[in-house]
């Protein structure tokens, strides 16, 4: 469909996972790191002063900043307990590093972070060697007592990169080869940029080992747009026929992809300009312009691609024809929030007909109007997607706090301000 108004053109901030993961992999290279465009959010702010506690001289973020690692074993005994925010990313990868250090160290977060599940860290953790104490079995505050680690082969049994990350960064730093399967493929970045920085990577299929470099080398990174933030405009455009958006500079890692993918099969038109890889990553432009859409089926191996980008899945269907069901996505209920019965229950206040599943939801859509007010639990992903559905001409919905859009993409509103009126013209 051709574009009716002039296309929005919007390049989102940086990838939150990369942005993460930047910091810790400059810490621990040796010699200057050159970041440009790191995210400067509320999680990647918790990985900083995380690093900051642990002796790593880390600048205030900015769209240009230069770390100085000091190597793999030059992480010191925190004074302070680790203060983690709402950042799972933080905690779990922050914990593999950690776990290869002869010091002890407590990791704290906020009320939704000591909600979420750390057993599945702290067993691979253990089974290496490391003491891991959590309150219940389970939560933070976490006890990492970590030292000598032995090699291990880990059969994961969920499609998570924060795990599989925590277990190849406790190898890295203990200096001992270990391997990780998963039963489908999740993001991956760590692999990518430890490789790039020198580590050994050997990928077969759904297993990844690494071989434990002497060194590694520093970065020269620039942090393309993340596609999570990304989706919530291609989103927008593709529940506005006719309107397009220009998504610039987007990280086009096919374990990211999967939200543009099923968007493209619900009747959008997603194209993709200039792709070309850089720094170990594709990157290029989407382009999406709106059409009717109709419902879709997920599940299975699209999930992992596409999982942060569920709840926004589900309000895209609500304006879609016929119904979307999303299976195999139990891994939301110990995100953020409960994302399953979270975005149910809000959809339903909205008046769409919805329904939650074990592992998963049905949403059936419709055009009728939606108003009415999203409790977001302060969860940064549930506020934005609602505030996308609620730009739609028609609709009328209120967020409870759309302040904490900060974790993930600081400048939201306004920039969802831009593309309501860009496609009002
Ligand atoms: C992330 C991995 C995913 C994702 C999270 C970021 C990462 O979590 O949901 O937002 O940077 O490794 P899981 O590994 O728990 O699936």
């Amino acid at each position: 469909m051709a574009s009716l108004t002039r296309p929005f053109v919007v390049r989102v901030p940086g990838d939150k996972s990369i942005s993460h993961r930047a910091l810790m992999f400059a810490a621990l290279a040796e010699g200057e790191s050159r970041v440009q465009g790191i995210l400067e959010s509320a999680d990647v702010q918790s990985t900083a002063g995380v690093l900051r506690r642990l002796g790593v001289d880390v600048p205030e973020l900015g769209p240009d900043i230069r770390v100085t690692g000091r190597g793999l074993r030059s992480l010191h005994a925190p004074r302070e307990v680790l203060d983690c925010g709402n950042s799972g990313t933080t905690t779990r990868l922050m914990g593999g590093i950690v776990a290869g250090f002869p010091f002890e160290a407590r990791f704290v977060g906020d009320e939704s972070l000591s909600r979420r599940p750390m057993r599945r860290i702290a067993a691979p953790l253990r089974a290496m060697g490391a003491s891991v104490e959590l309150r219940d079995g389970d939560s933070l505050p976490m006890l990492v007592r970590g030292g000598a680690l032995r090699s291990v082969s880990w059969e994961s049994d969920r499609a998570s990169a924060q795990v599989k990350s925590a277990v190849l960064l406790a190898g890295l730093v203990g200096g001992v080869e270990v391997s990780v399967a998963e039963p489908e493929r999740s993001r991956d970045h760590t692999e990518r940029m430890l490789a790039a920085q020198g580590a050994g990577i050997v990928i077969d299929e759904l297993k990844v080992s690494l071989i434990p470099p002497a060194a590694l080398a520093p970065l020269q990174l620039r942090v393309p747009a993340d596609p999570s933030s990304a989706a919530f405009f291609g989103a927008l455009a593709a529940m506005m026929p006719g309107r397009t958006v220009v998504l610039r500079y987007v990280c086009l890692n096919p374990t990211r992809t999967g939200f543009f993918d099923m968007l493209s099969a619900m009747g959008a038109d997603v194209g993709v300009e200039h792709a070309r890889e850089e720094g170990g990553e594709i990157v290029g432009d989407y382009v999406v312009t709106g059409a009717p859409l109709a419902g879709v089926t997920v599940g299975g191996a699209a999930v992992p691609a596409m999982i942060d980008e569920l709840p926004l899945l589900a309000c895209v269907a609500s304006r879609a024809g016929g119904e979307t069901r999303i299976t195999g996505a139990s891994e939301l209920r110990v995100k953020e929030s409960d994302r399953i019965a979270a975005v149910v229950s809000n959809l339903r206040t909205l008046g769409v007909d919805a329904e939650e599943l074990p592992d998963g939801m049905i949403v059936r859509g419709s055009t009728q109007p939606l108003r009415g007010r999203i409790v977001t639990h302060g969860d940064h992903r549930l506020a934005m997607a609602f505030g996308v559905l609620g730009a739609l001409p028609g609709n009328e919905i209120e967020v409870d706090d759309p302040r904490c859009a900060v974790v993930s993409f600081p400048g939201f509103w306004e920039r969802l301000g831009e593309a309501t009126r860009a496609f009002g013209d």
